[in-house]
C-alpha cells in the first residue's frame, strides 16, 4: 500500500459493527482506515482493510500516538457504548466513555491539528420522536432524549460543536435511525452481544437460532398498532460517513445529519419480510411495550441529500433483511446467535 498517496482517516470504533462497514466504504473510496479499538465490543477480525491500533478513547497519549503515526487528518468517530437498557442501569459507565472519551479525542485532535471529525451520533437524541404520530424528524426536532445513551450522544454533540467555535474544527454528527444488514460479501457483518436488535432477533427465531420473538407492544397509535423505525442498511451508512469526511465545510461548521430513509417499517411488517425471506413464519408473541420505545422513528432525510449528496440506496426492507439473513447464517465471527444462550464468542465487557 502506498501510504504516501492515501490519506489515513482514524476510525475509532473500527472493529465494531457500523465502525467496521465504514472503514471498508473508506478504503473503496481510496483513504486508508487507521482502527482505533479497545476490542471491547468490537472483533479484531472485523479489521480488514487497514491498520489496527488497540486503544481506549480515553486515553489522549495511545490517541495521540496513533496520528502521529499515521498522519492522520481526519476522524470518524465511533467508540462508545451503545446499549440502551445498561445504559439506564450505569448511566456513570455511559458518560465517562461516550462524553469523557469524547472530550479526550478533541483535546486530542486540537493539540495535533486535526481539521475534520464525523461523529456517531443517534436518533436516540430525539427521545419519544415525532409529536404528530407520523411525522418524520428534522434535525430541527426537539432534543429530548428519553435514556442516559441519549442524554450521552447529545452531550457529546455540544462538545463537539463548542470545540468547532473554538478552534475552527468542521465536523459532521450523523444521527442514525435503526442501522441494519451487512455488507453484501459477507465478511463483515452484525454482532451485538448481547443482541437486542428486532432484525437478528426475528432471524435467529425464524430459523430455529433463538428463542421466539416477542413483539414489544401492539397498542401504538400507529397503523397496526407496533413501533414504527426508519431501517437503514449499514452500507448506506457507511457511505453517509464517506460523503461527510468529504463534504466542503466552512471552519468552524457544525452539522447535525439525520441518516434515514423517510420510511417507516412496522415490527410486524418486518416480522412479516423476515418470514418470506427465511420461507416459513417467526415464532413470536406479543409481550408488554418496552420501557422508552417511541411508537414512531422516522427520519426527514432532507438535509443528508442537500448537504452530503447522500441517499439511501440499499435500504428496501427486503434487501436489509436478505443481507441480514446471508450473515446470520453464516457469520464470519461472532456466534451468530445459534442457541438459546448464544453461541457468540464470549467478550469482556467494561
Ligand atoms: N422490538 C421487538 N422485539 C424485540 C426487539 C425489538 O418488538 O425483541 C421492537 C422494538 O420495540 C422497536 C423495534 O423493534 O419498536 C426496533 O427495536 P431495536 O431494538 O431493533 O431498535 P431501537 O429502535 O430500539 O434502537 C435504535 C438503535 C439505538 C438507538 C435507538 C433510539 O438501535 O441505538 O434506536 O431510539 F438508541
Amino acid at each position: 500500500m502506498d501510504r504516501g498517496k492515501k490519506p489515513s482517516v482514524l476510525v475509532t470504533g473500527g472493529a465494531g459493527y457500523i465502525g467496521a462497514h465504514t472503514a471498508k466504504a473508506l478504503h473503496e473510496r481510496g483513504f486508508r482506515p487507521v482502527v482505533y479499538d479497545n476490542l471491547n465490543s468490537g472483533f479484531r477480525e472485523a479489521v480488514r482493510w487497514g491498520p489496527f491500533v488497540h486503544g481506549d478513547i480515553r486515553d489522549p497519549v495511545a490517541l495521540g500516538e496513533a496520528i502521529e503515526a499515521h498522519g492522520v487528518k481526519s476522524v470518524i468517530h465511533f467508540a462508545g457504548l451503545i446499549e440502551v437498557g445498561r445504559s439506564v442501569t450505569h448511566p456513570d459507565l455511559f458518560w465517562d466513555v461516550n462524553v469523557s472519551g469524547t472530550t479526550t479525542l478533541l483535546t486530542v485532535l486540537r493539540e495535533r491539528a486535526v481539521g475534520r471529525l464525523v461523529f456517531s451520533s443517534s436518533a436516540a437524541v430525539y427521545g419519544q420522536g415525532a409529536r404528530g404520530a407520523l411525522e418524520t424528524i428534522a434535525e430541527t426536532a426537539e432534543k429530548a432524549p428519553a435514556s442516559p445513551y441519549g442524554d450521552t450522544k447529545l452531550a457529546a454533540e455540544w462538545l463537539i460543536q463548542a470545540q468547532c467555535r473554538a478552534y475552527g474544527l468542521s465536523a459532521v454528527a450523523l444521527r442514525y435511525f435503526n442501522a441494519a444488514a451487512a455488507d453484501p460479501s459477507g465478511v463483515i457483518g452484525e454482532a451485538h452481544e448481547p443482541e437486542t436488535h428486532l432484525i437478528p432477533l426475528a432471524i435467529a427465531a425464524a430459523i430455529g437460532d433463538g428463542r421466539p420473538l416477542t413483539v414489544f407492544g401492539r397498542d401504538f397509535e400507529t397503523p397496526d398498532g407496533t413501533c414504527l423505525r426508519d431501517y437503514i442498511h449499514v452500507s448506506d451508512l457507511a457511505a453517509a460517513h464517506v460523503a461527510a469526511l468529504e463534504v466542503d465545510l466552512a471552519a468552524g461548521a457544525f452539522e447535525p445529519v439525520n441518516v434515514g430513509t423517510g420510511e417507516g417499517r412496522s415490527v410486524s411488517e418486518v416480522v412479516e419480510a423476515v418470514g418470506r425471506a427465511v420461507g416459513r413464519p417467526v415464532p413470536h408473541s406479543v409481550g408488554a411495550r418496552r420501557a422508552g420505545d417511541p411508537p414512531s422513528l422516522v427520519a426527514d432525510p432532507r438535509r443528508a441529500q442537500d448537504l452530503l449528496g447522500w441517499s439511501a440506496q440499499r435500504s428496501a426492507l427486503e434487501d436489509i433483511v436478505a443481507d441480514a439473513l446471508r450473515w446470520e447464517r453464516n457469520p464470519a465471527y461472532g456466534s451468530g446467535l445459534r442457541g438459546s444462550a448464544g453461541r457468540r464468542k464470549s467478550k469482556l465487557t467494561l
